[in-house]
């Protein structure tokens, strides 16, 4: 079940968008097209993003603004990408991030 407000107070009714679905940490998740990553990650109750490179501490959704990096993922094989600016796109694989998080060809 997805956790989104549908028919806002003041908003209204959202229009109907694409669905499209988005690989996270190897599971399809369907996501609505052109929204930012972490908003479809909150939507499926997803709130941890990355884990810190000291203590291994879960850091998640913060700013919303991109200035504090917590939103930080692996985004097609990409560490550090801002989830809350990047929008989503058919087929994305998306992992959360450990440390520096590592590229897809294995370095840091
Ligand atoms: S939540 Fe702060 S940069 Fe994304």
């Amino acid at each position: 079940m997805e956790n989104r407000v549908e028919n806002h107070v003041v908003l209204g009714m959202e229009p109907p968008q694409n669905l499209v679905e988005i690989t996270v940490d190897g599971k399809p998740v369907r996501a609505r097209e052109g929204e930012k990553i972490l908003a479809a990650l909150l939507a499926q109750g997803i709130i941890v993003n990355r884990y810190t490179v000291k203590r291994g501490e879960p850091r998640g959704l913060f700013c919303g603004i991109g200035q504090c990096t917590d939103c930080a993922m692996v985004v097609d094989g990409k560490p550090n990408v801002r989830t809350c600016m990047t929008p989503v796109r058919a087929g994305m694989v998306i992992e959360t991030q450990h440390g520096l998080g590592r590229r897809a060809n294995g370095t840091e």
